[in-house]
């Protein structure tokens, strides 16, 4: 069964084609990243727009590349909810309206949950259950995924996301957006012990708790300043990283402890970074489970994940008509 999937709910519009939730034909991204990085950032106005334009011809190669034509595919797939709702729209009408004319059927995916199901695409022999750390630019959540749509959330942020974390303070550390890369780049020459920044405390054994982490790089620099001393970037890039991938990786594996999981996995763009790769990977093992991470390519937003998704949900009934609307926020758990 092929699905075509739309996805265009931050900063990348994306269009693929995946046969049976698990083998990419095409995975097409239009990335308006250099454009925000003007700005430091995502303009939400500035991405609907771009969107807009992108979309059309980002459909049209997608098929192009897969050999295919939209009679060849079995179902339209599209990211619905959450998402910056301007964004999230204008994937919702595009995929709607490619449903309507086509006369195929139409299937909402959750975001976060294709962040998962980009899993499938790496590993085809990788099955639920399996407990999965998603971390991304608007959210960090432990998660069980109990099979291909029923999920239980044991842990989440209380304040800041783990992407959003690397980006504000790539932003106090003058390097460009976005923050993720920015700062791991900037790791690599620093020394992660140089500077000791806290261990936020949080309620809820699972959760996590970034804005205090956030503040004490802000207070570092400010203090410097005041000083009339330079802060030493790399130094300053590295202990975060260790703090903050240090805390992602200890509570996922505490998690899989007490949670006897067998199976372990990354999720989300900020599963790109390689010092929480190393961490899951190396406590994992300890644990005696299994760790799977995605390919660095489906970490971040694509369409590949969508389609895969679509697929499952395309299975388990869950089809919508064309009334179907976006949503900024939606729990991943929702039924
Ligand atoms: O999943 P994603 O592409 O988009 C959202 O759904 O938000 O995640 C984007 C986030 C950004 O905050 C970005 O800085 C972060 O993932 N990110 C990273 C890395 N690559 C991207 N964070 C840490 N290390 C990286 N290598
Ligand atoms: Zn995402």
């Amino acid at each position: 069964m092929k699905i075509l999937a739309v996805e265009s709910s931050c900063d990348e519009t994306a269009v693929a084609v995946v046969e049976d939730g698990r083998t990419v034909l095409t995975d097409c991204i239009a990335s308006q990243v250099a454009l925000h990085r003007l700005y430091g950032g995502v303009v939400p106005e500035i991405a609907s727009r771009r969107h807009c334009e992108f979309i059309s011809a980002t459909v049209k190669k997608a098929l192009l590349d897969a050999g295919k034509t939209i009679d060849d595919v079995d179902a339209v797939a599209v990211t619905f909810a959450p998402g910056l709702i301007g964004a999230v729209l204008v994937g919702v009408n595009f995929a709607k309206g490619l449903a309507y004319s086509a006369n195929k059927p139409l299937v909402p995916v959750h975001h976060l949950r294709g962040h998962i199901a980009a899993l499938y695409l790496t590993h085809p022999e990788l099955k639920p259950p399996f407990l999965c750390l998603v971390a991304s630019g608007g959210h960090s959540h432990i998660v069980e995924v109990q099979d291909y749509t029923h999920y239980h959330i044991l842990g989440h942020t209380v304040d800041d996301a783990a992407g959003e974390a690397f980006d504000k303070v790539a932003r106090t550390l003058g390097l460009p957006y976005p923050g993720g890369p920015s700062v791991a780049n900037a790791a690599k020459t620093g020394d992660p012990k140089a500077y000791r920044l806290p261990v936020p405390h949080v309620e809820g054994k699972y959760n996590v708790s970034f804005s205090g982490l956030k503040t004490a790089v802000l207070n570092e620099v400010n203090q410097a300043q005041m000083k009339g001393t330079d802060i030493n970037v790399p130094d300053l890039a590295a202990s975060f990283q260790e703090r903050i991938a240090g805390i992602l990786a200890e509570k996922l594996l505490l998690a899989a402890a007490d949670n006897g999981a067998k199976q372990v996995c990354l999720a989300g763009g900020v599963a790109a970074n390689g010092r929480l790769r190393q961490l899951v990977n190396d406590g994992a093992q300890k644990l005696g489970a299994k760790v799977y991470l995605p390919e660095l390519k489906y970490c971040g937003d694509n369409g590949a994940m969508i389609a895969a998704q679509g697929y499952y949900e395309f299975k388990d009934g869950n089809i919508a008509d064309l009334t179907l609307n976006g949503l900024p926020t939606l729990a991943i758990d929702y039924r």
